[in-house]
């Protein structure tokens, strides 16, 4: 059974989650943490009725005694960050929301929190004033760029007397967020993937190289969420303006000759998914820097097609290939992805058009086609995070 933490901060909204501790007791094991305010608000033996076990509240025990601590080396919030498959905060008060946002580590939820590499949940509920406060909400839109998920709060009568956006998110629907969360952290694993990201670079001589424009963002968008749905990641990196999230398996490299050696080395994966926008041409490098002075002709030869060879190498591999196109109409850009999976025997191909507004390379968002030999699904712009999503959903049929 998976374990879940379930926080509870001092929200009036609070009353509704014991329902919901209740109605997840049946597929979690269930821990509540609940903050010291919470405690004021409802008796913590309601939620140890509902969770069927103990609920945590405090950071250190009564009667710490540190000597006893190094003997067992058992801190309670590291252990409960580290058993948490899932952690689902709700009510989430703004106070919760701005310190977690800062990383502000002073109770045993924040703790716990900070500490834990598993997915967090977080639903806000607060009056208006308090969620349409700009502090309110640029914490919130750091939490998720940090990989919280949130689930909004619905508009509607409030419980302060106010009309307005802040009543907690639908119970049920909260429990269905959980629930599928904790399905897809399961889609991938026992799978085996193998993903490259970034651009490579040629060396022109020791000072300058040859590269382009990727940054990377896409393929680490897959990598972690790959990471995050159970599968063993090998990312294979070149230049990536971003680092993962997580940590995988995680190789550097810099020229497309480089990359090519370390796909053939992780060759054996399931699944492999082609991100990085490799140099289609190398160059004989000189090994003294070149003089300014002269006009210099560079004689560039082709690289080899990293992805065209992937299937020879590894007939059973899943193969995802991407394909950066510039002012292509929707007709060509399918054709043209059609020809790289026959090509390559891919099975599928993302295939964008960089010169989009807001799409492409370096940006957060992106808008894709996902081709198959007799298929074509768009997706419309969105951040990479959930276009990751949609792509790995495919590799988990
Ligand atoms: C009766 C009562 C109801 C409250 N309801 C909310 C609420 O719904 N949302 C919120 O953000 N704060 C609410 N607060 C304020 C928080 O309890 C307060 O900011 C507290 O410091 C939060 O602590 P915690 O985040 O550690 O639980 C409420 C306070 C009281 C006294």
């Amino acid at each position: 059974m998976k374990e879940l933490i379930v926080g509870v901060t001092s929200g009036i909204a609070l009353y509704k989650v014991v329902d919901l501790v209740s109605s997840l007791k049946d597929k979690f094991n269930i821990t509540v943490i609940m903050t010291e305010h919470a405690t004021k608000l409802i008796n913590q033996k309601v939620f140890e009725k509902a969770s069927g076990n103990k609920v945590a509240t405090k950071l250190f025990r009564k009667g710490f005694d540190y000597k006893k601590y190094l003997k067992l080396m058992e801190i309670k919030h590291i252990s409960l960050a580290d058993k948490a498959d899932l952690i689902l905060i709700a009510p989430t008060t703004a106070n919760t929301i701005a310190k977690l946002a800062n990383g502000i580590a002073d109770d045993l939820l924040t703790t716990t929190v900070l500490a834990t590499k598993a997915d967090v949940i977080l639903c806000p509920s607060m009056n208006v004033n308090m969620w349409d406060n700009k502090l309110t909400q640029s914490n919130l839109k750091k939490l998720k760029q940090t990989n919280f998920h949130i689930i909004e709060p619905e508009y509607g009568k409030l419980a302060c007397g106010y009309k307005g956006k802040g009543r907690l998110a639908n119970i049920k629907s909260i429990e269905e967020y959980t629930l599928n969360l904790a399905k897809e952290q399961n889609s991938l694993k026992n799978k085996s993937i193998l993903i490259t990201a970034g651009a490579t670079s040629e060396e022109i001589d020791p000072v300058r190289i040859i590269t382009n424009r990727s940054s990377g963002k896409m393929g680490i968008a897959i990598a972690d969420e790959a990471h995050r749905r159970g599968a063993k990641v090998t990312l294979i990196r070149a230049n990536t303006t971003v680092d993962p999230s997580y940590s995988y398996k995680d190789i550097q490299v810099r020229s497309a000759a480089d990359m090519f050696k370390a796909v053939k080395n992780s060759i054996k994966s399931d699944i492999m998914i082609h991100t990085a926008a490799v140099s289609d041409f190398t160059i004989n490098k000189k090994t003294k820097k070149l003089s300014s002075k002269n006009n210099i002709n560079l004689e560039l030869t082709p690289t080899t097609k990293i992805l065209e060879k992937v299937k020879k190498l590894n007939p059973s591999i899943f193969l995802i290939g991407f394909k950066a196109e510039y002012r292509q109409t929707k007709t060509n850009l399918i054709k043209k992805s059609r020809e790289k999976i026959k090509l390559a025997k891919a099975d599928l191909i993302v295939a964008n058009d960089i010169s989009k507004k807001g799409a492409g390379f370096s940006t957060d968002n992106n808008e894709v086609y996902i081709i198959s030999k007799n298929t074509e699904e768009f997706l419309p712009l969105q951040s990479k995070t959930d276009i990751a999503k949609k792509i790995l959903e495919k590799c988990a049929q």
